[in-house]
């Protein structure tokens, strides 16, 4: 039987790492809140926020230090140093590398981002220009957080049928660069940070290891639990002044909306995944959640009776990294050890949307 095998992972951070000390100078929150309430330690962030905010705990009069931010740039300057894009390509080419393949070897890009590299042309095509590629399909997705996991189901199902041999997916994210980081955006300003994880699939005849099942869904009723308007057509025109006067242009978050239905979502996709394959949670030997909230995390595996040793967690030292935590985490576990040939690891995630959705796969 043909299936789709995971043949290289890789990832990719920011070396500037932003610990929650350095945010409580910024605004009025502390290491003590965000440990208890998400575990979260430190994230990495882009050099232009990690110069923003250097100079915003300094910065006598906050409000009106991110105002000028806002309105003019960092010091007049609004062009990044680093964009989504290039942390996906770093990701993607250590994914290659530890595969053994090159970019011209891959038949189809799939590419995640909740905050592209422009509007339009989408940040798939933009990875895709990077490689020096000039006719490679490029998709992109905007699942949010489920976006890695909606990739692998695409990329496994273009696999299965034979258009394809081979295929990255990447979840990249330069979140860091749409927060608020005084009083006002506080609530998701200490969740959110920047990375890129990738994989590259390989279609495999016979075996046993390779991508099992996927189970997707969404949930289109929620909106105003995560969203961000930043750009599009529920305005007119798409982008105005008055609509970022109007602070409409950033993201919000109803964060006890997005706790509940995310622990209630992961149970059911979890169990959903189980069931369909006829396994309980003894017949797991990791499971990797999206890496939104430790406490997330801690309700799901005491719901499900879960062993809290059986998840592999990162959320620590990288905060949530929407699309790339996933990913991350495989190639973290990978590495570590936590991953051996014949294992059943099973991936979840919830994002905005709500979308979410869990993948089985055997090492
Ligand atoms: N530091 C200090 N205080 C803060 C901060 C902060 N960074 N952010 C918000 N607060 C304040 C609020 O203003 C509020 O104050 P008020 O009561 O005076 O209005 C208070 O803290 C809320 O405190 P709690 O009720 O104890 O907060 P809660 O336990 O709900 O935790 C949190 C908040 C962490 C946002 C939680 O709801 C959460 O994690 N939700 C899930 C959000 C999430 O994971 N989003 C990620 C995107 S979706 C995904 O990836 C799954």
């Amino acid at each position: 039987m043909r299936r789709a095998k995971i043949i290289g992972t890789g990832m990719a951070v920011p070396p500037a790492v932003v610990d929650n000390h350095l945010l409580s100078r910024c605004m009025n929150t502390s290491d003590e809140w965000i440990v208890q309430r998400t575990g979260i330690k430190e994230r990495r962030v882009s050099p232009d926020t990690y110069r923003m905010l250097l100079r915003l705990a300094e910065a006598p009069d906050k409000v009106a230090f991110m105002k000028q931010v806002f309105d003019q740039g960092l010091d007049g300057v609004i062009d990044s140093t680093l964009t989504v894009s290039d942390l996906a390509l770093e990701a993607s080419q250590m994914a290659l590398e530890r595969a053994g393949v090159t970019a011209r070897e891959l038949d189809c890009i799939i590419e995640s981002s909740t905050v592209p590299d422009f509007a339009y042309p989408h940040t798939g095509c933009v990875l895709q220009g990077k490689f020096g590629l000039t006719s490679t399909p490029a998709f992109n997705l905007q699942q949010g957080c489920a976006g890695f996991i909606y990739g692998l189901a695409m990329a496994d199902q273009f696999i299965r049928t034979g258009l394809y041999g081979r295929i990255l997916v990447v979840g990249a994210e330069l979140l860091s660069s749409m927060f608020d980081y005084t009083d006002r955006g506080r609530d998701m300003a200490v969740l959110f940070a920047d990375g890129a994880g990738a994989v590259v699939l390989q279609a495999v005849e016979g075996g046993e290891s390779g991508l099992i099942s996927h189970h997707l869904h969404s949930d289109g009723t929620v909106l105003d639990g995560l969203a961000g308007e930043i750009y599009g057509s529920s305005t007119y025109p798409a982008i105005s002044k008055k609509k970022i006067d109007e602070d409409r242009g950033r993201p919000r978050m109803n964060g006890r909306q997005v706790f509940v239905h995310a622990v209630r979502r992961f149970r059911e996709v979890v169990g959903e995944c189980l069931e369909a394959n006829r396994m309980d949670v003894a017949d797991i030997d990791l499971f990797i959640f999206h890496q939104a909230n430790i406490r997330i995390i801690e309700a799901v595996a005491e719901a499900l009776k879960i062993p809290f040793e059986k998840t592999y967690n990162n959320v620590e030292r990288y905060g949530n990294t929407a699309a790339a935590s996933v990913p991350i985490c495989l190639h973290e576990a990978l590495m570590g050890g936590r991953i051996k040939e014949g294992d059943l690891v099973l991936m979840a995630a919830f994002g905005t949307g709500f979308a979410w959705g869990a993948s089985l796969l055997r090492w």
